[in-house]
């Protein structure tokens, strides 16, 4: 594995992370999988990520007594791995501009809604309140603005007749590790290109 060194910041069970690693392990993306960092202990992707041979550390939001100190410490970490480029992938924490402008057009999030509409939570059940009868993911760069940065790709699934969010969320989460991999390989080929030429999915 060559090109980029890519830092993943998770919060939960990682599954995204898991399908970046492997597409980055399988040669899909020309780049390499350096740290795994999550701001939970606990988080199930961890374990998932050690098993994978990825260096793993954890920064705990709760350890800092603002977000300033927190996100010094991210950056601190990422930078002594040798990260390029950051993937945030189900990361739970709001990051201000002065991380986001340390890592600007080096920093991409995967959201779980097509953006713009549905920013912020609880997506899937908002979705569903509002009658939509496409929903999807998207993965876009990070900036200042919550889920608001360049939009970089997106994959649209269908709205079913008795969905619940936890059905939707799993059809757009299996649409994710299909989206996120694909994102990552074009960014890292050609992030101009990609910026002018997103990437459109469709899943079932
Ligand atoms: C995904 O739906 C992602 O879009 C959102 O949080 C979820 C994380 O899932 N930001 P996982 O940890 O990748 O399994």
């Amino acid at each position: 594995m060559s090109g980029p060194r890519v830092g993943i910041l998770i919060s939960g069970g990682g599954s995204n992370m898991g399908a970046l690693i492997a597409a980055m392990q399988g040669g899909a993306v020309a780049a390499s999988p350096a740290l795994v960092l999550s701001n939970r202990a606990d988080a199930a992707g961890l374990a998932r990520a050690a098993a994978a041979g990825v260096a793993t550390a954890v920064v705990d939001h709760r350890d800092f007594a603002d977000r300033a100190g927190f996100e010094a410490a991210l950056d601190r970490v990422l930078r002594q791995a040798g990260v390029d480029l950051v993937c945030c992938a189900g990361f739970l924490r709001v990051l201000t501009a002065q991380m986001t402008t340390a890592w600007a057009g080096r920093m991409l999030n995967i959201h779980p809604a097509l953006l713009p509409l549905f920013k912020g939570l609880d997506t899937h059940a908002r979705a569903l309140a509002a009658g939509v009868a496409v929903h999807g993911a998207t993965v876009h760069e990070v900036t200042a603005e919550l889920d608001g940065g360049p939009i970089l790709g997106q994959v649209v699934v269908p709205v079913r007749g008795g969905d619940t969010p936890e059905s939707l969320a799993a059809r757009v989460l299996a649409a994710e590790h299909r989206l996120y991999p694909a994102v990552l390989a074009a960014f890292v080929r050609d992030p101009v290109a990609l910026r002018r030429d997103r990437i459109a999915l469709w899943g079932m």
